[in-house]
């Protein structure tokens, strides 16, 4: 959800090296970007699209010794080139870039006007300007509502502002780098300190002093390789390919810490897995997990509900939060909502220093790398793979786990041959023009089935509905028409039979059957082949949808690493 980038320097570097490091925080929102140099003047360009855009306009190079940019994800002020920040004040002085909402915005505009202050977009960024016209960044925090973070620069020296949405700074011999995460600078320093809500920092050329209690530096030791696309044509089928590698390490955890957080969920009452999106599949996944394997019943409910459950909660409950990113703005307000209950939080993270991380007691990484592409995908394998190893590791048989999930692991690498990628691309050029498509699945592949649909609809912009295969009958058959696909996730498990049964009655009423599973059926007219791994099936079924979205967005023209009208980190709620 909008992308910021600062940088301070002893030299005069150039307006690419802001516009490359940009790019690194595009997943975070491509409706529009803009930039603002600071040398003898200040420089300001815009443009609406990608940064690509941008960077066209910004006919040869342009120079200063600091200068921000920004690329945005509308939230307040239609996608134009006057909403694109940066934002001003009224005499060119002072140029902000903000993530986040400004929610008394139009409150504060109006004060703002009275004033005498001329406004020149409809955004809520634009009253911080202006505020700053008269008030110190301490003040501007404390007027301004909303989850925020922004950057000022104004006499050569950038301001960096924290109240919700998140800011990472980076430390260099002759540089300081600013940004929302860590990974447009990993490659200049791995010194970085993560701001918290709260922290205002002023950084010019002598360096970073905070308003308040000065922050150490701490490393991060993120394989930078890791999120560049290599010889892959997008980020959505490297990270498809990753999973592999992505299972083993997630598999890869300090067996002490994980003991220790499986006893404290076994000790607990009234506890719940909480996330969003992707990762709220994991979470019931998660749940699935704990009731199947460890026979505990551990809650499910999506990051933007929980608060209003709240109420259940007391000194023994936990919540196991789950995250790619660790930004998630309904996911930390659940936290903060808990922990008002006096609930603990562990968190199952895979951004290292992320604000979930850094909020919780305890913290599990899923050691996935990098995720690009807006859609998640190993991020999501990864976190099966934690929450399976938890729920192992609370009935004692932590290496039982480990085991299944090395061998997981191995059986994934090898089922993702070019044939089978091929085969999924043959599937997705049969059912390309399709308006509709419907997931099956049941027991611990419902979750599955429920992920599938979100990366059929999310890449491929192809309505697509996930259901619990026994609630057919309830309500759904009267979608199915002839010749609607619909995808029947078949584990070889308790829940066999009814799922052939509710594909067997899908057909029966003009359904075309695409079968995930280990074994062929009569009842499948596409047979898409999973090895069978026990408990870990989830992890592996997930992973033909993931590539039938990709080949399907292919299909039909979208862009698979960018999500129509999303963004990656949605950092406000
Ligand atoms: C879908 C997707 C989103 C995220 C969700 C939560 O492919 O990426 O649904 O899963 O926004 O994000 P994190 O995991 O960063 O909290």
């Amino acid at each position: 959800m909008c992308g910021i980038v600062g940088i301070v320097s002893k030299e005069d570097f150039s307006s690419e090296e802001l516009l490359m490091m940009l790019k690194k925080l595009e997943y975070r929102g491509y409706d529009s970007a803009g930039i603002a140099m600071s040398g003898s003047k200040l420089y300001m360009e815009k443009s609406v699209g990608k940064i690509s855009e941008l960077e066209k306009k910004l006919d040869g190079k342009i120079t200063g010794k600091a200068g921000i940019a920004h690329t945005r994800w509308a939230t307040t002020g239609s996608v134009t080139q006057l909403n694109a920040h940066p934002h001003a004040d009224c005499k060119n002085n002072i140029a902000v870039v903000h993530n986040g909402i400004v929610e008394n915005y139009l409150k504060l505009k109006k004060m703002l006007v009275t004033k005498g202050h001329k406004f020149k977009s409809d955004t809520d960024t634009e009253v911080i300007a202006h505020l700053l016209e008269d008030h110190s960044p301490e003040d501007v925090m404390k007027t301004i509502e909303g989850r925020n973070a922004f950057l000022a620069m104004y006499n050569g020296r950038i301001v960096a502002v924290k109240n919700g949405s998140p800011l990472a700074i980076g430390i260099a011999k002759d540089r300081y780098y600013i940004a929302s995460d860590a990974l447009p600078f990993l490659e200049k320093t791995r010194d970085v300190i993560f701001l918290d809500d709260g922290d205002i920092a002023e950084i010019d050329e002598k360096g970073v002093k905070f308003c308040g209690e000065q922050h150490e530096p701490q490393r991060i030791d993120w394989d930078v390789e890791e999120a560049k696309k290599g010889t892959y044509a997008h980020f959505l089928i490297k990270e498809i390919m990753d999973q592999p590698a992505a299972i083993e390490n997630a598999a890869t955890q300090n067996d002490e810490k994980i003991r220790e957080i499986s006893g404290m969920i076994n000790n607990s009452f009234g506890s719940f897995f909480i996330a969003c999106g992707t990762a709220s599949h994991a979470a019931l996944s998660a749940s699935y997990f704990f009731s199947g394997i460890a026979k505990k019943h551990i809650n499910f409910s999506v990051g933007s509900e929980f608060p209003l459950q709240k109420h259940f909660l007391t000194d023994r409950s936990l919540i196991i939060a789950i995250s790619q990113s660790g930004e998630t703005a309904d996911t930390l307000e659940a936290i903060k909502a808990a922990k008002g209950e006096n609930a603990k939080v562990v968190s199952i993270v895979n951004v290292p220093g992320s604000t979930l991380m850094r909020q919780s007691e305890y913290s599990l990484l899923t050691n996935a790398g990098p995720e690009i592409a807006v859609c998640s995908t190993k991020a999501f394998t990864s976190q099966l793979s934690v929450s399976l190893l938890l729920a192992y590791a609370a009935t004692g048989r932590l290496d039982e786990g480990k085991k299944l999930l090395k061998e997981t692991s191995k059986k994934v690498k090898e089922m993702l041959t070019d044939a089978y990628l091929m085969k999924i691309k043959s599937l997705a050029g049969k059912i390309a023009d399709k308006e509709h498509i419907y997931i099956i699945g049941k027991g611990f592949n419902y979750p599955i089935a429920l992920e599938a649909a979100l990366k059929i609809k999310e890449v491929a912009y192809m309505h697509a509905e996930g259901f619990a295969s026994g609630e057919l009958k309830h309500g759904v058959l009267a979608l199915i028409e002839k010749g609607v696909p619909c995808i029947a996730i078949v584990a070889d498990d308790e829940t066999k039979q009814d799922v052939i049964n509710g594909a067997a009655e899908i057909k029966l009423r003009g359904g075309y059957i695409i079968g995930i599973s280990p074994d062929n059926n009569d009842i499948f007219d596409f047979w898409i082949q999973v090895p069978d791994a026990g408990n870990a099936s989830p992890i592996v079924n997930v992973i033909p949808s993931q590539l039938l979205a990709y080949y399907l967005a292919l299909e039909r023209g979208c862009d698979p690493d960018y999500c129509r009208n999303l963004a990656k980190s949605c950092t406000v709620k």
